[in-house]
């Protein structure tokens, strides 16, 4: 099959080659990829700063797939040939608390992922795909969509009326303003780009903060809360940041700490946390069981994602680029 090979770290690395199509065993399914969604995660990968002692090389890269299912191993009953799936990141974590080793089991490091024709899918981790939604939109959903909804709903506890910080307006955040939104909460965003503000306030965003013009922009979600601070905030940006997110979540509110977009370690002030109260979990994308729970809400609520653009399977580097570059909600890649 054709299929995306990263030899070694760096893009120039990522070259479209050949290898031989993989059969499934008992209890796997054979997908044929429709499409695969970039997440932050699959160019940390391919740069070489996410986990790199654990990426195999040669690597098919990207957790994210919607395909078809065009053959079962012995044992399947989950699934059958022509159901659409979506692919899970953490393949073996499927309800409750997660395991010691989750990490050893996702898709697109350290398990191979879908950039290719096919796909292997374990018939347990393996997801509907809701009926609405095209592969290239129900591609974005396993990772950033799903990372969303966990830190809103069952970390975050969101009520309507309450009010969420969402940092920046990639693909996490922009589910997010579209989640807490349809979920009856208030969003208030925070962008480089004022466009990037507005049109997130299109997607039901009270507030926007543009975090170049203010860098103290904690100082006016401070002002838009009435000196109170957010319910809940969800960090995708990380490194010395989070001292800001305590000081713009509300007395007791909870931190949901998903990214590390400006870095991986922080200098924590612990005064500000301990008299803020703060709960700040570290947030592992979610549980398959969360995953299915979303697709029935996000069917229910008529949710749409929102694709920047749509590249074709020989265009994969022009999307790492566009993902580097930024993008507003996700970049897709058409792949059959
Ligand atoms: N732990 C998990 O389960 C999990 C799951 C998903 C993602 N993540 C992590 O969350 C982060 C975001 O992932 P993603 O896939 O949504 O990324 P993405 O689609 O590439 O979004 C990146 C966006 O973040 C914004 N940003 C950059 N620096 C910022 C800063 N200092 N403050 C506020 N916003 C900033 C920018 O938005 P503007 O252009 O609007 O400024 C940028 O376009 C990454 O670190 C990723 O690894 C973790």
């Amino acid at each position: 099959m054709k299929a995306w090979l990263l030899k070694n770290f760096g893009l120039d690395n990522l070259v479209l080659g050949d290898t031989p199509a993989p059969k499934p065993q008992v209890g796997e399914l054979l997908v044929k990829v429709g499409a695969v969604s970039l997440n932050f995660r699959d160019k940390a990968i391919v740069d070489g700063i996410y986990e790199p002692h654990m990426v195999p090389k040669p690597l098919i890269p990207v957790s994210d797939v919607a395909g078809t299912v065009v053959a079962l191993g012995d044992g399947v009953n989950r699934f059958k040939i022509g159901d659409r799936v979506n692919s899970h990141l953490y393949s073996r974590w499927l309800d409750g608390e997660p395991g010691p080793n989750e990490p050893d089991y996702c898709f697109g490091s350290p398990l191979p992922g879908g950039l290719a024709e096919y796909m292997i899918i374990h018939e347990e981790s393996a997801v509907r795909v809701p009926d609405n939604l095209s592969d290239e939109e129900a591609s974005t959903l396993p990772i950033a969509a799903l990372t969303a909804w966990y830190s809103l709903v069952d970390y975050g506890q969101i009520q309507a009326g309450q009010t969420v910080l969402v940092q920046g307006t990639g693909g996490v955040s922009i589910f997010a303003v579209q989640l807490a939104t349809a979920l009856g909460a208030k969003a208030i965003v925070t962008s480089s780009k004022d466009e990037n503000l507005e049109a997130a306030k299109k997607l039901g965003a009270v507030a926007g903060v543009n975090y170049r013009t203010f860098p103290r922009w904690e100082e006016e979600v401070l002002r838009l809360t009435e000196g109170k601070g957010v319910d809940l905030l969800l960090d995708v940006a990380g490194g010395e940041g989070l001292n800001q997110s305590i000081a713009a979540t509300k007395a007791a509110g909870r931190i949901a700490q998903i990214g590390f977009l400006t870095g991986q370690t922080t200098t924590l002030n612990l005064m500000p946390l301990i008299f803020r109260q703060t709960t700040i979990r570290g947030i592992a994308v979610a549980p398959r069981s969360s995953f299915d729970r979303m697709n029935a809400y996000l069917s229910q609520h008529a949710i749409r994602p929102v694709i920047d653009q749509i590249y074709s399977f020989e265009e994969a580097r022009q999307a790492y680029q566009h993902l580097a570059r930024g993008a507003f909600g996700k970049v897709v890649i058409k792949v059959s």
